[in-house]
């Protein structure tokens, strides 16, 4: 299984190749904390982290070998467990910078980066307080929900009194790829979700449209990216009901093999001037989810899609609350998430079975270097 180092130019989490299972989690620093606080809790954080994600226990003595008259400083659920590729992905708020009433509450105001807006409000929004914002994020990423569930628990749990959940997300079921290693997988639709993904041997574009630059402006996120978290209910017992014909025009794509509706295979480019030609089987509608969101439609820009399919139980006429948690790294939101969400909040045929209910953003540092913590930089 595998294992991926914690210290680098980059977190990991990012190009690392999508493991099938997240537990996303959004926490809100405590009202009393001040500046050494903060960052004593991101040294504890990035200790903990480096240390979980090798398959280590959180703490140095172990869920059971440490002393008996003290908690231990693992919770123990992931004692005889592989880490399963566990990433731990860091990322700071716009509120951590200024909060909503505009206090500079660790003086980090001048170093918030012009990238990290407070996203718009999208046509169609139906956004629920207690599923959006934060400030922080750390999105874990493992092939085991225990290993997950157990590192988002343990940095919790170190966190207490410092900093505490505002909101957290469970998934299952990649619906990206993020390498070409990888088989595209599906999302609740039943259709092939990243087959168009940024992959991580595209370097060119990698350094083009996910990391962040110095010279974009804030020279602590060099090497960085901007995470953009949207959790979107689908309304899946409608979509169920629809025809398969009408299924695949609304993506853009047929369902069995992910193909563009203008013919090809999976991976062929598809042809939007077949567009012009109406009529036949083989023009994809240009309101169609990927004509939308393709870069000919969007001046070029591209995301690394990272998201995955949920299930929160049912509502109470039985129907699945289900959807996808969409999450998507970029160099600077304005040009790559807002636009393109512009453009798909307004004309998307995907619409009509979707809900966006949460959202959230951050700016995702660069890697620690050993002996350092995460967010340094942001410090200095
Ligand atoms: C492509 C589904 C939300 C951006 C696709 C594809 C599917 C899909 C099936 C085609 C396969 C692929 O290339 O991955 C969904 C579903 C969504 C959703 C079910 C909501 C529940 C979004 C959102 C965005 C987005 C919110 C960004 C704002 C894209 C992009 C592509 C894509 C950029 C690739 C287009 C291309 O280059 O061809 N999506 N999507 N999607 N989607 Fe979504």
């Amino acid at each position: 299984a595998a294992v991926y180092p914690f210290y680098g130019e980059h977190q990991a989490g990012i190009t690392t190749p999508a493991q099938d299972r997240l537990h996303f989690a959004a926490f809100d620093v405590a009202a009393d904390l001040d500046r050494a606080g903060l960052i004593e809790l991101l040294h504890d954080w990035t200790a903990a982290a480096a240390r979980m994600t090798q398959g280590r226990p959180a703490g140095k003595y172990g869920p059971a070998s440490g002393p008996l008259d003290v908690p231990p400083d693992d919770t123990g659920e992931a004692l005889d467990l592989p880490p399963g590729g566990l990433t731990l992905t860091f990322g700071f708020g716009p509120t951590l910078f200024t909060t909503a009433d505009g206090k500079d509450r660790f003086g980090l105001a001048s170093k918030r980066p012009e990238a990290l807006v407070d996203l718009p409000h999208f046509p169609g929004d139906a956004l629920i307080d207690q599923l959006t914002g934060g400030d922080l994020c750390v999105q874990a990423c493992s092939e085991d929900p225990q290993v997950a569930v157990h590192a988002i628990r343990n940095l919790s749990r170190i966190a207490f009194g410092r900093a505490s959940i505002r909101w957290s997300q469970l998934g299952f079921g990649r619906t990206s790829s993020t390498s070409r290693s990888q088989v595209t997988p599906r999302n609740l639709f039943g259709f092939k979700d990243g087959t168009a993904n940024i992959k991580s041997e595209d370097t060119a574009v990698v350094e083009d449209q996910v990391w962040a630059a110095a010279k974009d402006g804030a020279g602590w996120m060099a090497g960085g990216s901007y995470l953009v978290a949207r959790k979107i209910r689908m309304v899946i017992e409608t979509w169920d009901r629809q025809q398969l014909g009408e299924q695949e025009r609304i993506v853009g794509r047929d369902k069995g093999e992910g193909a563009p509706l203008s013919g090809g295979t999976e991976f062929t480019e598809p042809n939007f001037l077949a567009l012009a030609k109406s009529g036949g089987g083989t023009a994809i509608d240009p309101d169609s989810h990927v004509r939308l969101a393709h870069p000919t439609s969007n001046n070029g820009a591209q995301l690394l899609r990272r998201g995955y399919n949920f299930v929160d139980g049912n509502d109470d006429l039985g129907r699945l609350n289900a959807g996808l948690f969409f999450i998507a790294f970029q160099r600077d939101p304005r040009a790559q998430f807002i636009p393109i969400q512009t453009r798909l909040a307004k004309n998307d045929l995907m619409n009509e079975y979707l809900r966006h209910v949460g959202s959230a953003v951050f700016a995702v540092p660069p890697g620690a270097r050993e002996g350092s913590y995460i967010g340094a930089g942001l410090f200095a």
